[in-house]
């Protein structure tokens, strides 16, 4: 298992933004999976800024969403697809045709979740995963008690989840959110994730998903099974882990 500390939040973003635009450089054509939250805006905003002073060719790489907000247009704020388009994606100049995202809404979600992740497959599959954390564990919209083997599907938020986006993106009170995610099984097919997990609120999850059992009621726990993945801490993150207890 690899586990890496970094001493500040400073230190986590850029160890994090280097290791996407290394990604990058080293096979242009790379698909590249992220994540949407408070953990990965100032490392979506690291790689512009890196890709502003180096001018590396991402014309070739292809960025997608891990997960969607479901029940708003995707152009509202709260939208993963307006906030990677407004974090990342805009700033790089990407290309529409590199730029693959679950809908918002749809008459069949299941279409939309096959199409997702052939277009993935089309391309190579997943490079580099770049995951966040729920403070429950869940992964994407993966939430507790989902099977560890399950593929792309919709799902429904938990309330805590769902208020905090509310608050936080002030969704209008009659949209009804739910959560369009690519599923366990998916994401353990990805060659290379970075689970990146920050501030004291992780610290728990993060010693269950390190040092404890692997479970569905913490889907997190499933990347200890993962050959390639690196679990990029703060020191705050990191600071209930029990290093007698790490598998
Ligand atoms: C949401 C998103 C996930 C994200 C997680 C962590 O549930 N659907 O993709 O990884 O929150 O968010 P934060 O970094 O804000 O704690």
């Amino acid at each position: 298992m690899k586990i890496t500390i970094a001493d500040s939040e400073q230190e986590f973003d850029i160890t994090a933004a280097r290791r996407i635009v290394a990604t990058i450089c080293e096979r242009p054509q790379a698909v590249i999976g992220l994540s949407t939250g408070r953990t990965t805006g100032n490392i979506h905003r690291l790689v512009c800024d890196i890709h502003d002073h180096l001018d590396f060719d991402v014309s070739q790489t292809t960025f997608f969403g891990l997960d969607e907000v479901t029940g708003v247009d995707r152009e509202y704020a709260g939208a993963c697809y307006t906030m990677l388009r407004t974090e990342i994606i805009d700033r790089l100049g990407i290309d529409d045709s590199h730029f693959l995202m679950l809908p918002t809404r749809s008459a069949d979600f299941s279409v939309d979740c096959m199409h997702f992740k052939n277009e993935i497959k089309k391309r190579g599959g997943i490079d580099l995963l770049i995951l966040g954390l729920g403070e429950n564990g869940h992964l994407g919209f993966n939430q507790p008690g989902t099977p560890l083997n399950n593929t792309a599907c919709t799902s429904k938020m938990d309330s805590a989840l769902e208020a905090r986006i509310r608050r936080e993106t002030a969704s209008p009170d009659d949209a009804e959110l739910g959560g369009v995610t690519l599923g366990i099984r998916d994401i353990m097919h990805a060659r290379r994730i970075i689970l990146v997990a920050k501030g004291f609120n992780k610290a728990e999850t993060v010693c269950r998903m390190l040092c404890g059992p692997v479970t569905p009621d913490l889907p997190a726990s499933v990347l200890q099974l993962h050959p390639d993945c690196e679990f990029l801490l703060d020191a705050k993150a990191a600071s209930q882990i029990d290093i007698n207890l790490l598998r």
